[in-house]
């Protein structure tokens, strides 16, 4: 059985902790990656961490998720509001899948209310800032051991 959380993030986030921190906080995406490897090194999982900013490489790993993981999580960034193709390829998949945002999307300008990804989600955390990456993996392990 997969034990593997893929945890997969969109463009910008390279910049996570320099990019408007007043926003997105001053914490980096490697500061993520290590929160995210120690909730769930905790449970006993694995997890494959990754960022792009080209929405082709997020589709081929949701692909790879799919044969991969027990579960995926994704800040999908600007493509949540914009990619049908990134729903299909989660649609395509049969594990949990959650959705993260560090800001609250509702909060912010209009063209973030809406999300595609969050048709697939079993679960959205939005608002909690880079905190929400830990609750989402606590989230999919209680999802993961429900089978
Ligand atoms: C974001 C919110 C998106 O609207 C934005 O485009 C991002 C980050 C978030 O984590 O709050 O790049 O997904």
């Amino acid at each position: 059985m997969a034990s593997t959380l893929y945890i997969l993030n969109g463009p910008n986030l390279n910049l996570l902790g320099h990019r408007e921190p007043e926003i997105y906080g001053s914490q980096t995406l490697e500061d993520v990656r290590l929160m995210c490897e120690a909730a769930a090194g905790q449970a006993g999982l694995e997890t494959v961490f990754r960022q792009s900013n080209a929405e082709h490489d997020l589709i081929d790993w949701v692909h790879e998720a799919r044969e991969a993981a027990a579960g995926i999580i994704i800040n999908p960034a600007a493509y949540t509001h914009t990619s049908i193709a990134l729903l299909d390829a989660l649609s395509a998949c049969s594990c949990p899948v959650i959705e993260v945002h560090i800001s609250n999307i509702h909060k912010r300008e209009s063209f973030r209310h809406h999300s595609y990804v969050s048709a697939r989600a079993d679960a959205v955390i939005a608002g909690c800032g880079v905190e929400g990456y830990v609750l989402a993996v606590q989230h999919m392990v209680r999802l993961c051991a429900m089978g």
